[in-house]
């Protein structure tokens, strides 16, 4: 499956005679799964029409940045957050001059400002405009600031000069793109995972259980897969397709988690407990249907489970990190932070599930990454653009850790 399957793409097309290649890197970028969102500028629009893009989009194109109906809609900072990245292609010499200066005067430029999402450009110009000293800087700065510079390429140009400023072609961009998501920093690491929610049997047909939907778990174990790590999957009854290239292990009560988790996180580089773990289960469970009796009111017995990133954390061949996770509805900071340290975590990542742009099922994260002797925020994103912050951020502290006590 693509790099790209199920990524979420802001294809920004600006004013040049390769604006029409724009369309074409669109229906490219959906043949590989993705799903994308087109913003046109003002000059884009003279070399072609919203409704192309419409059409091969799937969505309507965002054209303007101060728009009623538009930002009724999906407004620009809503764009901005939808993103797991940005291509502006082709990107005109005027396009990344505005970049370069952090210009916000129209609506490619302020959402390339806005979105937490890594952003690529493709330049396209006339040979002597890319050759001039004030495009060469400000592409420096923009490749300084962290900027995927894609192309361009030399050869015969719409104007008849012949040199380097081309666009390249949709399918090279396309694999650009792609490469932008393997990075090698979990190389050779082994990864356990926990994801999903636990379901605890009432009576063969009853359950307890709550509102998890996995997302968070998944795009974990998908940045960790294209980082390079054999990572397992423990994952409790979601409504997801397993990422590529991951060991999946379906569970269902907390009690098969437990099993799961402790077969498979001895001796791992890196264990991260994302399920929500009912604290709880029914002592007996029912072997049959329970019926409706006269009573008004039934009790359950409720027998504590374990807590199983507590017990990975202290066992004797210990994963090299165990992260948490701590969904909180108040006083995030200092819960999260008793946690971490009740649990033996090496970092807790600290999730408000009151907010609605990041409760339960949201398709939006923004969260706290708590060590004993840091902390950082991550800013409101899409759970795969928070996630591959988080594995970075955890790749860097295993390299770290590897470096200071060389082979542990
Ligand atoms: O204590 P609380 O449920 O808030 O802790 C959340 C963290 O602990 C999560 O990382 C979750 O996966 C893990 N956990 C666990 N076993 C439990 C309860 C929570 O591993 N029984």
């Amino acid at each position: 499956m693509s790099q790209l399957h199920q990524r979420r793409v802001i294809v920004a097309i600006s004013g040049g005679i390769a604006a029409y290649k724009g369309a074409e890197l669109v229906r490219q970028l959906k043949k590989q799964g993705a799903s994308i969102r087109v913003i046109l500028s003002r000059g884009a629009r003279e070399f072609i029409t919203p409704l192309t893009l419409q059409a091969l989009s799937g969505e309507p194109t965002h054209t303007e940045l101060l728009d009623e109906k538009a930002e009724a809609g999906m407004g620009h900072i809503a764009l901005a957050r939808w993103a797991d990245l940005m291509v502006v292609a082709p990107a005109t010499a005027d396009v990344i001059a505005r970049l370069a200066h952090g210009r916000a005067d129209d609506l490619l430029t302020t959402v390339a400002l806005a979105t937490p999402a890594p952003v690529a450009i493709a330049p396209a110009m006339n040979q002597q405009m890319w050759a001039n000293q004030a495009t060469q800087d400000n592409l420096s700065q923009l490749s300084k600031r962290g900027l995927q510079i894609i192309g361009p390429e030399a050869g015969e140009q719409a104007c008849g000069d012949v040199g380097p400023g081309r666009l390249l072609a949709p399918g090279a961009i396309v694999t650009a793109l792609a490469e932008r998501f393997t990075s090698r920093q979990l190389e050779q690491r082994r990864v356990v995972i926990t994801a999903g929610p636990t379901l605890e049997a009432i009576d063969p047909v009853r359950f307890l259980s709550n509102h998890s939907s996995g997302k968070m778990g998944y795009a974990l174990a998908r940045a960790c897969a294209d980082a390079g790590a054999r990572v397992v999957l423990i994952s409790g009854p979601v409504e997801l397709s397993p990422p590529d290239r991951v060991k999946l292990i379906s569970i269902t009560s907390a009690l098969d988690l437990h099993k799961a988790a402790l077969a498979e996180a001895p001796g791992a580089d890196l264990f991260i407990g994302a399920a929500a773990v009912a604290d709880y289960r029914v002592q007996h469970p029912a072997s049959g249907k329970m019926k409706k009796g006269d009573d008004d009111t039934i009790s359950l017995t409720l027998v504590q489970n374990p807590d199983i990133i507590a017990e990975v954390s202290h066992l004797e061949r210990r994963p090299k990190m165990v992260v948490g996770f701590a969904a909180e509805t108040h006083n995030l900071l200092e819960h999260a932070r008793t946690k971490r340290a009740n649990k033996g975590l090496d970092m807790i990542i600290a999730n408000d599930v009151s907010a609605p742009q990041t409760g339960f099922g949201s398709e939006l994260n923004a969260v706290h990454l708590i060590t004993a002797a840091t902390e950082e925020q991550l800013t409101l994103a899409s759970k795969q653009v928070i996630a591959e912050q988080i594995i970075s951020a955890l790749a860097e502290a295993l390299h770290q850790a590897a470096k200071s006590h060389p082979g542990s």
